[in-house]
């Protein structure tokens, strides 16, 4: 071989073993960051959080599980890779999910560049269900795969390790997660090989189970009153919003104050591995090496417009999401207010393995702007949020004097049989962002074409609805920019900022 190519190559080799980070991802499970939920995660808050960067404007493109970790692990919108909602049918883990676009997950070039590669947790909704190849299918990318069958459950749950099926009934899930990882790290013996792991608890997920060591920890605490909390009447805002009971009873006070502390509780145990997972990888020498990501798949209510207790709606209790980086090159306590997206992650794990996002992935890395210094500033950004509403007549309770015709979803006698969605949820939304506004505006599917926009530096509640004030011109501006994000792909989706 030709002496420059020797040189040529060695160059390379040494590019791609240096630039590559090992990367450690927690994505917790519908937890919000605008209703206090990282308050009792003390040392991730201290140990991630102090240690690195905040983000204090990260959010998703569609808040709900099945979809959002689509979007995760793709790094594109929901539809692009097609699964709008938790159903095998909406997309959700799929064999057309398997066939294509899962096989484009930030994991597959990872793993080819030479990483060990670690999955533990709560997956997509129906993964593991037998109409889509049950627990032999070990998703592509993956060396160590320890993956949750069906929603998140902290007991008696059945798990795939690498293809074969375990049920585990009296072990609490966090802590089986936390264990394979420790027990992962253990097994690397090399600083040079680099690794990717994620670890996806359950938590705060329902049916907010706590370990029974926290449970009752936190049982004075009370869901925060925000001044959306248990709104009067919602008149403005679309028919969902507008179904009754609005304000909640008194009766359903304690419940909500339950399941809110419950979450609180749960999350300890993700605080615990968090800290446990730290530590392992300070033993072994390879903390300052490696970045650690904390993330949630969306966000979460607990009585906001008199909304019981769910996601799946376009404000920001339910698309803002909690993320905090350290590692090489960040700063201790680096804010970043710059937007970022649950589509941007995919990109960004890809640049800390020194690697290119590849072309159809919608987002974009955000670890340049990590790594330069303070930067509070926010470029404007312009970005679609987008929802299918589901119908689905087996989560209604029979005692609901509801119609039971697939156009409501999850209407249960516990929340006084006030739905969490139906098939009019259906939206598009512009949410904006720049250092002198904060904006959404939303155009629902249903009935009445209902429109909602607020203003979030005025209204950061989004109490009032401004549509009805808009003349048609600037309804019609918004429109078109909705109809070209809804078909945008790769860098596209990024155009649209002005
Ligand atoms: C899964 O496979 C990996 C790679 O072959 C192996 O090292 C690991 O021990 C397996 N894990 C489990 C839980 O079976
Ligand atoms: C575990 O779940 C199975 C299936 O859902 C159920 O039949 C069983 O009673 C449960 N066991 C325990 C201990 O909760
Ligand atoms: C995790 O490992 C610890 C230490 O080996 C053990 O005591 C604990 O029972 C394990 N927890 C679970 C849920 O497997
Ligand atoms: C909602 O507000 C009403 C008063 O408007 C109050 O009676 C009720 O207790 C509140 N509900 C909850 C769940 O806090
Ligand atoms: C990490 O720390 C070790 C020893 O403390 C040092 O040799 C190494 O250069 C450091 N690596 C980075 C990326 O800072
Ligand atoms: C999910 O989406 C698919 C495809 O649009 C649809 O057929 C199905 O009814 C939806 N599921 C629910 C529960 O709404």
């Amino acid at each position: 071989m030709d002496i420059k190519f020797i040189c040529f190559y060695t160059l390379v080799l040494l590019v791609s073993i240096s630039s590559g980070s090992n990367i450690v991802v927690f994505l917790t499970d519908d937890q919000d960051i605008l209703l206090g939920s990282l308050t009792p995660m003390r040392k991730t808050l201290q140990l991630i959080g102090n240690m690195g960067a905040t983000f204090t404007n990260a959010f998703v493109t569609t808040p709900v599980c099945c979809p959002s970790r689509s979007s995760i692990l793709t790094g594109m919108y929901a539809h692009n890779h097609g699964t709008f909602n938790n159903s095998v049918e909406g997309g959700c883990s799929s064999l057309n999910w398997q066939n294509t676009h899962e096989k484009r997950s930030y994991a597959v070039p990872v793993k080819t560049a030479g990483y060990k590669t670690f999955y533990a947790g709560k997956y997509l909704n129906q993964y593991g269900r037998e109409a889509v190849g049950g627990t032999a299918h070990v998703p592509l990318g993956w060396d160590w795969w320890i993956g949750l069958v069906g929603n998140s459950r902290y007991y008696n749950y059945t798990l795939s390790l690498n293809g074969t099926a375990k049920t585990l009934t009296s072990e609490y899930l966090t802590n089986v997660i936390k264990n394979y990882s420790l027990e992962f790290l253990r097994s690397i013996h090399s600083p040079d090989v680099n690794f990717l792991m994620v670890l996806a608890p359950p938590a705060p997920h329902a049916p907010f189970t706590p370990e029974p060591k926290y449970r009752n920890h936190f049982s004075s605490v009370k869901v925060p009153k925000t001044p959306n909390f248990n709104t009067s009447d919602n008149k403005d805002k679309h028919w969902l919003l507008r179904m009754s009971p609005a304000p909640l009873p008194d009766s359903m006070s304690s419940h909500l104050d339950n399941i809110y502390s419950s979450r609180w509780e749960t999350l300890l145990s993700v605080d615990d591995m968090v800290e446990a997972v730290i530590e392992q990888l300070d033993t072994v020498g390879l903390l300052n090496d490696t970045y650690i990501i904390f993330t949630s798949d969306h966000g979460f209510h607990v009585g906001q417009f008199s909304l019981p207790w769910d996601k799946r709606q376009p404000y920001d209790f339910d698309i803002q999401i909690p993320l905090m980086i350290r590692g090489p090159g960040i700063k201790r306590k680096t804010m970043i207010n710059h937007p970022v997206l649950n589509i941007d992650l995919a990109p960004t794990i890809l640049t800390m393995a020194g690697l290119e996002p590849p072309a159809y992935m919608d987002g974009s890395s955000f670890l340049p702007l990590m790594l330069k210094k303070m930067k509070t500033d926010i470029e404007r950004r312009v970005f679609l949020v987008e929802y299918k509403g589901e119908g689905d007549d087996s989560t209604l309770d029979s005692s609901c004097p509801l119609p039971h015709d697939n156009t409501l979803s999850e209407c249960v006698a516990d929340a006084l049989c006030k739905c969490q969605d139906s098939r009019n949820n259906t939206y598009s939304c512009l949410r904006s962002l720049s250092n002198a506004s904060s904006h959404l505006f939303c155009a629902f599917e249903d009935d009445e074409n209902f429109l909602e926009s607020y203003d979030l530096l005025l209204d950061p509640f989004q109490l009032h609805n401004l549509a009805p004030d808009m003349d048609n011109g600037t309804i019609n501006t918004y429109m078109s920019t909705i109809q070209n994000l809804k078909n945008c792909t790769g860098n596209v989706c990024n155009r649209y900022n002005t």
